[in-house]
């Protein structure tokens, strides 16, 4: 038997840039409480939430994922033919295939880059990063744009008073490459398919075609006990990754959790009992929770307006439909 050669990469790997993409729309609770019987009062005090954006005519999920990933090419200082893979985290791309990842190399001209789309809800943009870093040190590639991008309008039904004021649309991409020290921590991971039911889709589109259901599937969330899941086995994750990563909470300047909440962040910060001096994301109160595009996007949201600076030490966690979490310590580009 021949014996192989194998490829090492960098020794260790790092997030060089951040860009998001909102769309044009805001709207406000009072314009979602036309079509369902709730208040702006109740939404904020439940959620959090006072505006989130929804996509318009031309705001695609390849759209807004390409806007993202421009902007973070730029930003991190490499051209696009640099580019040695796109990872797109995505549940509402509405084409089985190709992917979106692919259409989206095409259109920042990162033609020839190998590009694929991975499914694991609100935790998907935590697991692009683990798996970019992975595949660096691997020498798989050398600078890999991962994409968190999210239509998820086009899965919600807006007469739903569980979902409808909650979810909403937007992209936020980051370009990882190649770093002389550690800028991004082991990643904490798993998943637990008997919860699937817990966020899912009302019917599969082969149930539709056929007649078996009559509406068009559409999210349906057991909003509690995802909130109860999250609460209790989120802290767990959180700790974890920074014993991995070999630093405590005392370490951290800032915390970016999935914006799924702000009362499930809320309750993550007393569990975690972070210090006072730690910057927390508070993303969602006005774009309410964009799932996989949520944690690239408050990450942007923080480092553009100088509450949170490159090379301040982050912990990221997405946790979702599946059920599936991600958890990592992160240097901030
Ligand atoms: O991103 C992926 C992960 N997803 C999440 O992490 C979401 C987790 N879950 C949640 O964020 C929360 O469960 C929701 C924000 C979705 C709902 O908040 P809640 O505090 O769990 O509400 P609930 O479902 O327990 O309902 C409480 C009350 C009920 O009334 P009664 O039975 O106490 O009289 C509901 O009927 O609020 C009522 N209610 C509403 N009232 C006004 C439920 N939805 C609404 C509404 N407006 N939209």
């Amino acid at each position: 038997m021949p014996t192989l050669n194998t490829v090492a990469g960098a020794k260790h790997a790092r997030i060089y840039s951040v860009g998001s993409y909102r769309p044009r729309r805001a709207v406000t609770n009072a314009e979602v409480c036309e079509l369902i019987d709730s208040s702006d009062e109740w939404i904020r005090e439940r959620s959090g939430i006072t505006e989130r954006r929804w996509a318009g005519e031309g705001e695609s999920v390849v759209y807004m994922a390409a806007e993202a990933a421009k902007v973070a090419i730029e930003r991190a200082g490499i051209s696009a033919s640099d580019v040695g893979l796109i990872m797109l985290a995505t549940v509402s791309h509405p084409y089985a295939f190709p992917s979106a990842a692919v259409e989206v190399g095409d259109l920042i001209g990162a033609r020839g880059a190998p590009a694929f789309d991975l499914s694991a809800a609100c935790a998907g943009f935590c697991f692009g990063v683990g798996m970019a870093a992975d595949l660096i040190r691997g020498g798989s590639a050398k600078f890999i744009v991962v994409v968190g991008v999210e239509r998820l309008t086009d899965y919600v039904d807006k007469h739903d008073r569980g979902t409808a004021f909650i979810f909403a649309d937007g992209a936020g991409a980051v370009v990882i490459g190649p770093s002389e020290t550690a800028g991004i921590g082991p990643t904490v991971w798993g998943g637990d398919g008997s919860q699937k039911d817990a966020i899912t889709v009302s019917a599969s589109m082969t149930d539709y075609r056929d007649g078996i259901v009559s509406e068009y599937p559409t999210t349906v969330m057991a909003g509690q006990q995802v909130f109860r899941w999250a609460v209790g086995e989120m802290p767990k994750a959180i700790n974890q990754a920074l014993e991995i990563a070999g630093i405590t909470a005392a370490d951290l300047d800032v915390f970016i959790p999935h914006q799924a909440n702000n009362r499930i962040t809320d309750a993550l910060v007393r569990a975690l009992d972070l210090p006072e001096k730690v910057k927390v994301a508070r993303d969602i109160i006005t774009t309410g929770n964009t799932s996989a595009a949520s944690i690239p996007l408050a990450m942007d949201a923080m480092l553009q307006s100088g509450e949170a600076k490159s090379g301040d030490t982050a912990l990221l966690v997405g946790f979702g439909s599946g059920l599936v979490h991600a958890a990592q310590v992160v240097t901030l580009p």
